[in-house]
């Protein structure tokens, strides 16, 4: 287990007209921004971790990107969970315990519980407090009679799952940000994802698929710009938070796909030769130098069952749209 691991405190959150929310607060280390961004500054190729792209812009900035019209993951998903809820209620059965890995939007958590005969309990997991509390008050005001218990962690190490009693715990998992990882990593995750569920346990995790490269660069780089924003935005960031001396302005986005590893990468591409300083450190950045920002993995159906085999997995079901690119899949 992780340092993450230890609960620092329990605590009981009013909501109105309602049981409170029992939340579990395991104060996890959500790293050091400044650390990061010189160790990736001075990598070679380089690079910044992408979980630093959501502070409250950026995670405002992301909201956007799922209304863009060519960003289809998200509006796809939710057309999956609109027309096969009911499906993946009969698949997890009665009285499930829901553990939501990430705080997530309310509406495709909401299409799954408005599902669920029964559900025991709901348990969103999430390293942002903020976030957490928010979805949290959300799901609680919207089922008064389910209790939910928030868990602030984070949630890529093993954590624990409050003893509640259920018929089975069914880790749901949507957004496709499983695709974020590197396979190995994904993998790991996975494997992570039984301890948390244990023996009779689930999972239900949202899959984008492979698909023309053309839609891929679209939904990444986006003709409104509101990608190359969420992307810039580390660096605004770094000047926020860092006190970075860093010109966002002298950085071009880049969506580009990458046949090989089956995966769409983002880019903050130099226009010019400059130098960003961090902490008393020069990095100097030559015209057209990267930084490499995120991949995000794109899995063929057979690809996916292969990774979730490795993590000891078995693909029960898979639900997906017309045009086949997103899918949501139901391991047990
Ligand atoms: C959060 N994650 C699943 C998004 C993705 O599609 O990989 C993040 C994102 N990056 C650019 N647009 C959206």
């Amino acid at each position: 287990m992780s340092s993450t691991d230890v609960l620092r405190e329990v605590q009981q959150i009013p909501v109105e007209g309602r049981s409170p929310l029992r939340f579990y607060d395991y104060a996890p280390n959500t790293g050091s921004f400044a650390e990061d961004a010189r160790a990736g500054l001075s990598a070679r190729p380089k690079t910044l971790p992408a979980k630093y792209f959501y502070d409250a812009r950026g995670s405002a900035l992301f909201d956007d990107i799922c209304r863009v019209p060519a960003y289809y993951p998200t509006r796809t998903e939710l057309e999956i969970m609109q027309v096969h809820a009911g499906d993946m209620a009969l698949a997890i059965g009665a009285g499930a315990l829901v553990v939501e890995y990430g705080s997530g939007s309310s509406l495709k958590t909401t299409r799954l519980l408005d599902a669920l005969a029964n559900p025991a309990a709901y348990v969103p997991v999430d390293i942002s407090r903020e976030h957490l509390l928010n979805a949290a008050t959300r799901i609680a005001r919207a089922y008064p009679s389910l209790p939910v218990l928030p868990i602030c962690a984070d949630y890529t190490a093993p954590f624990n799952v409050p003893d509640v009693p259920c018929e089975r715990r069914v880790a749901y998992y949507p957004g496709s940000t499983i695709g974020n990882f590197e396979p190995a990593s994904a993998r790991a995750f996975l494997r992570d994802m039984r301890t948390v569920v244990g023996e009779h346990g689930a999972a239900l995790i949202g899959v984008d698929l492979q698909k023309d490269p053309a839609v891929l660069q679209a939904a990444y780089d986006d003709e409104e710009g509101v990608t190359a924003a969420f992307n810039k935005n580390i660096l605004h960031r770094m000047a926020r938070e860092l006190d970075a001396e860093v010109d966002p302005g002298g950085f071009s986005h880049e969506a580009r796909y990458n046949a090989e590893q089956g995966r769409i990468e983002m880019h903050l591409v130099s226009d010019r030769d400059q130098t960003i300083r961090v902490g008393g450190r020069g990095f100097a950045l030559a015209s057209g130098e990267s930084i490499h920002t995120e991949n995000s993995y794109k899995y063929t159906l057979h690809g996916f069952e292969a990774l979730a085999a490795a993590a000891g997995w078995t693909v029960a079901d898979v639900w997906t749209d017309e045009k086949a690119y997103f899918s949501v899949q139901y391991l047990t």
